[in-house]
């Protein structure tokens, strides 16, 4: 899998979580994030780079793109020229969200990319949910995980800010549209309230995965359903295009202890 950096870590969690027998290779492009305010040609040139390196160089029989801009920028396009099955976050998320609103008040919040594709305006019309959708974009907040920086006042007083549309259109639920906001859900929740349904698409997206290699299948291969049951432990390798040591360090802090070291992008400097 492969994010611009540790928000993609939000969906390692619930795989390794759902999946600890599988092997995981994480790519976070730390050297080149955020990928948010890049146009989406850009980012969809970082995408096909990593992908193509995870496929050819890991051998990956699977690949998720933990990264909504990337989602939104290159989905299709890795799909059409990959052998392998390849998720995204969009569609999971807002299955998620569509199933936890009451009121049909939904929101989605995002980085500028994203919110500009579309992707999610069409994802949520493509379930046929019968919802109002508030979206809302969210340039800074991707800045403050990659420093570690999920709790000050600062991070409340942008949220404040940004999240004003949300608030006016009285959500019910509110789909974080980027895999780097969980990590701000605390003061997230704090800004819209706590009868606000803070929906990830973290957990829903692993079920996909899961779903995806129990059905087996020449591409995906149903050794991997046999490795739970012969209990191999899953590997799990942290690839980063930045600093690695400060990608080791803030990630142990926001994965866990899976992330015991990281090691250089071939591509970094
Ligand atoms: N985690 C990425 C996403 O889900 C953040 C993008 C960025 O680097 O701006 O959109």
């Amino acid at each position: 899998m492969f994010d611009s950096g540790f928000g993609g870590l939000t969906v390692a969690r619930a795989l390794i979580d759902l999946l600890p027998g599988e092997d995981l290779v994480y790519v976070g492009d730390t050297g080149r994030y955020p990928y948010g305010p890049r146009s989406l040609d850009e980012v969809a040139g970082f995408a096909r780079q990593i992908a193509g390196y995870l496929v050819r160089d890991h051998d990956v029989k699977l690949l998720v793109v933990a990264c909504n801009t990337a989602t939104a920028a290159a989905l299709d396009t890795l799909r059409a020229e990959l052998p392998v099955p390849i998720v995204g976050v969009i569609e999971p998320g807002v299955r998620s969200l569509v199933r936890a609103t009451e009121t049909g008040r939904v929101g989605v919040i995002g980085t500028v990319g994203t919110v500009r594709s579309g992707a999610y305006q069409r994802a949520v019309a493509a379930t046929g949910a019968d919802v109002d959708l508030t979206i809302a974009a969210c340039p800074g907040f991707v800045e403050f995980v990659e420093r570690g920086e999920t709790h000050t006042d600062q991070v409340l007083v942008l949220a404040e800010r940004l999240l004003a549309p949300v608030i006016d259109a009285k959500v019910d639920a509110l789909l974080l549209g980027c895999t780097h906001y969980p990590f701000l859900a605390r003061a997230l929740s704090d800004v819209v309230g706590r009868e606000v349904v803070l929906v990830s698409s973290a957990d829903e997206t692993a079920f996909e995965v899961r779903a995806l290699i129990a059905g087996g299948g020449p591409d995906v291969g149903t050794a991997a359903v046999g490795r739970h049951e012969t209990d191999h432990v899953g590997t799990h390798r942290f690839i980063s295009s930045g600093d690695v040591h400060h990608f080791r360090e803030l990630g142990a802090r926001l994965l866990g202890p899976e992330l015991a070291s990281a090691e250089p992008a071939p591509w970094a400097d």
